[in-house]
């Protein structure tokens, strides 16, 4: 079964639609947008995170040498994937780039831009068997290209669309129905994401992965009513237990 199909019709006027990522909970994976060592470490602990997303603009704020760091989360971490950004405008320079992180593990997803010569680097990664994630996806059209090439992601950017006043879950929606309708492997990985409510959309929506900034990831364990009700609960325990 191809993972973005969430659907499966029921019978007509009976039977409601029955989302099947509810049954296939153990494929929706979060991953962390950081390149924060320390932020990674406390939220490993909670066995609820699967991966790891870096960038250039999240390396450089947290001042570390890229290569070290992911080195770093290779061997301390045991995540399913890490992806690793590479520089550069061409295929030369860009399959260069991606050098230095292969053979540190396999894990190691290497990142690319949704560009022609990013795409052509996908296909040759890919077909030497390398993870892929192609990053800053804004269109279905872009989505289609980067399977062709055969990525193991695809990052439609849901906040950046959000902030252009155009609808990122409606982004990653229209990938995944279009994945499913043609039996895509590539997996859709939701990032750009700035708040709770657009992680669970996107989820909703079809996409296998989310990616969160570690604020972002303690915000989902959080509701106003759960607080009140365990206050309630805390008070109660209080009496019962004199
Ligand atoms: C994804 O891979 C990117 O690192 C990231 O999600 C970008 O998020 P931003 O648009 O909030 O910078």
């Amino acid at each position: 079964m191809v993972e973005h199909c969430f659907w499966e019709a029921g019978v007509a006027g009976s039977n409601p639609v029955i989302p099947i990522g509810h049954l296939l909970s153990k494929l929706m994976k979060i991953f962390l947008d950081t390149a924060d060592y320390n932020a990674i470490a406390e939220r490993y602990q909670t066995g609820l995170v699967d991966g790891i997303t870096t960038n250039p603009t999240l390396v450089r704020k947290s001042g570390v040498n890229y290569l070290d760091f992911i080195k770093t989360l290779a061997n301390d971490f045991a995540f399913e994937s890490i992806s690793a950004e590479v520089d550069g405008e061409t295929y030369d320079v860009m399959l260069e780039n991606a050098n230095q992180f292969l053979n540190i593990d396999p894990s190691i997803t290497i990142k690319l831009p949704l560009t022609k010569e990013g795409l052509i680097a996908c296909r040759d990664l890919a077909m030497s068997g390398i993870k892929t994630n192609v990053t800053l996806c804004f269109s279905a059209a872009q989505a289609v290209m980067a399977a062709k090439a055969g990525a193991t992601y695809i990052s439609p950017f849901v906040g950046r669309m959000n902030d252009n006043s155009f609808s990122g879950v409606e982004l990653v929606r229209a990938i995944s129905s279009l994945y499913c309708a043609h039996g895509v492997e590539t997996k859709v990985l939701a990032a750009s994401l700035r708040d709770v409510h657009h992680v669970s959309r996107c989820l909703m929506y079809g996409a296998n992965v989310v990616t969160l900034p570690p604020a972002v990831f303690d915000k989902m364990y959080n509701h106003v009513l759960t607080d009140a009700g365990l206050a309630i609960f805390e008070k109660d325990f209080k009496e019962i237990n004199g």
